[in-house]
């Protein structure tokens, strides 16, 4: 489980090395702990903002996969519209005052998106930094001794 969002993304292995896709996936951590520390009032406000950066988010990711040709979109623009399927339907329970399933969505997503960075958003920025720049992009990274 993700406990704060420093100690998340200043992982190295969760930066892409594409800029603008790990300033997506801060701010979708910042939304998502906003929306686990919210309140039984404030939830359904919470979980919308997210919906709203989370469909930004993933149809930047889908227009550059579609557009630029991208060998391997079709699983990863798929997952994008499994995960936005599911906020979409637990919001729509919390405007109905049913609040059962948001600590699971808030858990599921917790340990979904780690995964997904790793793996299908690392491959679409190394694929796209090769494509503006005709090389393999490199990170440079802090030693951060007390996160062993
Ligand atoms: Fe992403
Ligand atoms: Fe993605």
């Amino acid at each position: 489980m993700i406990q704060d969002i420093d100690s998340f993304m200043h992982r190295h292995e969760h930066l892409t090395g594409d800029a603008a896709m790990d300033t997506l996936h801060e701010e979708f951590y910042a939304l998502l702990q906003t929306l686990r520390a919210a309140s039984r009032e404030h939830a359904a406000d919470a979980l919308l903002a997210l919906i709203t950066h989370t469909r930004d988010h993933f149809a930047h990711e889908d227009r550059q996969m579609t557009e630029g040709g991208y060998p391997i979109r079709d699983c990863h623009i798929q997952e994008h519209a499994d995960v936005l399927a599911s906020l979409v339907e637990v919001h729509e329970r919390l405007c109905q005052d049913d609040h059962r399933a948001l600590p699971r969505l808030v858990k599921a997503l917790e340990d979904w998106f780690p995964g997904h960075v790793q793996h299908l958003d690392s491959a679409l920025a190394q694929w796209l930094v090769k494509r503006r720049h005709h090389a393999q992009p490199i990170m440079l990274r802090r030693h951060a001794a007390s996160t062993t």
